[in-house]
């Protein structure tokens, strides 16, 4: 009889130890904390490393507008893959990939660069557009692209205007911003701030890729050159 009962005891003890993967309120196997390489969400990923500059879900961040559709459709996945890996040399755009002192793996800036194209990219490249990189422009002749194109909203000198009232040629804001991103804001333009794209200045009269070169050097010709205990930029 006694024997019977621990008999039992030990077949329930049993019982008990093999369901207790099924006990309420074990955590599963999906449930564990993921080391930083292995997450491979794109809104876990996007949101942890990129949101905090680029604005949540790409838009009204301080850095550019990544969710814009007309950026998407104009930059390609080896740019973006690059920018993403490498980080931008003398801005506040950090690098990401290990080899350049990173934190994330090939595999998660794949996700992160496939991610932004599908959700962000709509439609093909709309045809001649101006490049998102390049130089060669002159800063005499951007004067005038800045006044016929410009000024309406950023007032004669850049200074701000009630449309515009933050001044783009502000020594502090030039000197943390590259040209080639003054040029994607020009070109893109940014749907968050109600900024046009080169088709807009004023609509029905495109930028053509010479005069967004130019505009370009009269704001890089603003930046200031040699402040004490600052790093040279564009020099
Ligand atoms: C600490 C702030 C910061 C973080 C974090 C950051 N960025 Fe940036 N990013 C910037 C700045 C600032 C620029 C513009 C740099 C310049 O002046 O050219 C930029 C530029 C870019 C550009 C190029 C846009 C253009 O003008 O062509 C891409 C693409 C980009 N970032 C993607 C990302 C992604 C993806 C992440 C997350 C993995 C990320 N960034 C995280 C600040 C940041
Ligand atoms: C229809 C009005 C309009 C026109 C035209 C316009 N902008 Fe803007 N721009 C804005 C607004 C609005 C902002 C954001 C508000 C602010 O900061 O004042 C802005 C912001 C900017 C910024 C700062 C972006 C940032 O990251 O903070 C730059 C640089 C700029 N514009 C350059 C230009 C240049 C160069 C031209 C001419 C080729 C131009 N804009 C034409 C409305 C305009």
């Amino acid at each position: 009889m006694r024997m019977r009962r621990i008999g039992a005891a030990a077949v329930l003890a049993l019982v008990f130890v093999a369901a207790c993967d099924g006990l309420p309120g074990k955590p599963k196997e999906s449930d564990r904390p993921l080391s930083p390489w292995q997450v491979k969400s794109f809104t876990v990923l996007f949101s942890g490393n990129c949101a905090g500059c680029h604005g949540a879900g790409g838009r009204f961040g301080a850095a550019y507008e990544l969710a814009n559709p007309t950026f998407q459709a104009l930059v390609d996945d080896a740019a973006l893959t690059g920018i993403v890996s490498q980080g931008m040399a003398g801005t506040a755009m950090p690098p990401f990939a290990h080899k350049y002192g990173g934190f994330l793996t090939d595999a998660q800036i794949g996700i992160l660069v496939d991610g932004m194209r599908r959700r962000w990219r709509v439609g093909a490249a709309p045809p001649n557009a101006p490049p998102l990189a390049g130089g060669g422009g002159d800063p005499a002749r951007g004067a005038q692209v800045f006044a016929r194109s410009c000024a309406p909203c950023h007032g004669a000198d850049g200074e701000g205007s009630p449309k515009a009232p933050g001044s783009i040629v502000d020594p502090s804001y030039l000197t943390l911003v590259s040209d080639d991103a003054i040029r994607t804001l020009i070109v893109a333009g940014r749907t968050d701030l109600g900024h046009p794209d080169w088709r807009g200045y004023p609509p029905g009269q495109p930028l053509s890729a010479q005069q967004v070169a130019d505009v370009v050097a009269w704001m890089a010709a603003k930046r200031p050159r040699f402040v004490p205990g600052s790093y040279a930029r564009n020099p």
